[in-house]
């Protein structure tokens, strides 16, 4: 037993290790700390490109379910191969530990920029973001993938340009699952998730304009002084009212909206 235990910290220098002698990269930094995983930065010491190696926590190693989720996080990104997601460049083990390398996307997340930054974002630039989530999302599902955690630290962006990490909750969709059957929508295995998330990514950038009055809390529908049609929209991603029937309708249905924001 005693052998077996392996902490993070020395792994993490098999890790260091494994790069320096193993590949073509240098290790740069540490950059992500998770739940099930850890990334660090590399880059190729000719060409001077980035990538990123995405590892499981070694602590899972003998966890059935996590090495699987983890082994179908590496064989989904392969599979998505768009230009919005890294692309997957190798994949092995170190140590009966699972790894995955990617391309490095250049950008920061919206965490990063709401939070750390305090950048905000206009109604008109939420709904523009949103809407290219949408495009990239409608292909995701179109593969038969759903992505099931679009938060704002899985979510980059670079001068507009959109890109997604992180399919570590990502499922194969399934085609009919009931409304009335849905009790979680976030771990629902079709488009309802996505779309319940990409309801609460908007929330966020919408808030990234908001000063709290002295006032006590509200709802977002009261906070937010948003158009009527932008309220309802909202409440159909998150389920308040009837929901979208897929990616592409959330996504004809905004355009509506912008349409009527111009008008205005
Ligand atoms: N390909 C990438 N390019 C740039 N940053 C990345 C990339 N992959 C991960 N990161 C950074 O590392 C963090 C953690 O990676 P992520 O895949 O989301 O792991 P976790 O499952 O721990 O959330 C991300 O929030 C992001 O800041
Ligand atoms: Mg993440």
């Amino acid at each position: 037993m005693f052998l077996q235990y392996l902490s993070e910290k020395k792994y993490d220098q098999l890790v260091i290790d494994y790069i320096t002698s193993e590949t073509n990269y240098d290790f740069i930094e540490e950059i992500g700390v998770g739940a099930y995983g850890v990334a660090y930065l590399l880059e190729d010491s000719t060409s001077n490109n980035k990538y990123v190696l995405k590892r499981m926590k070694t602590k899972h190693r003998h966890k059935k379910k996590i090495r699987h989720k983890f082994e179908q996080e590496i064989k989904i990104l392969k599979e998505i191969n768009l230009p919005n997601v890294p692309a997957l460049i190798s994949h092995g083990d170190i140590r009966d530990t699972p790894f995955y390398i990617m391309d490095y996307v250049e950008g920061k997340t919206f965490e990063q920029a709401i939070f750390r930054e305090g950048q905000t974002f206009s109604v008109e630039q939420s709904l523009k973001i949103t809407k290219e989530l949408l495009e990239i999302i409608m292909e995701f599902h179109k593969k038969g993938i759903v992505h099931r955690d679009l938060r704002i630290p899985n979510i980059l962006f670079k001068e507009n340009r959109l890109n997604i990490i992180d399919f570590g909750l990502a499922a194969y969709k399934k085609n009919e699952v009931p409304i009335e059957e849905i009790t979680n929508p976030k771990r629902t295995e079709n488009h309802i998730s996505d779309l319940y998330f990409i309801g609460h990514f908007l929330l966020f950038l919408l808030y990234s304009d908001y000063t709290p009055s002295k006032k006590k809390e509200q709802g977002w529908q009261e906070e937010l002084l948003l158009p009527p049609e932008v309220i309802n929209y909202i409440e159909r991603l998150l389920l308040i009212r009837s929901p979208f029937s897929s990616a592409e309708d959330a996504l004809q249905n905004l355009s509506l909206i912008s349409k009527a924001q111009a008008q205005t």
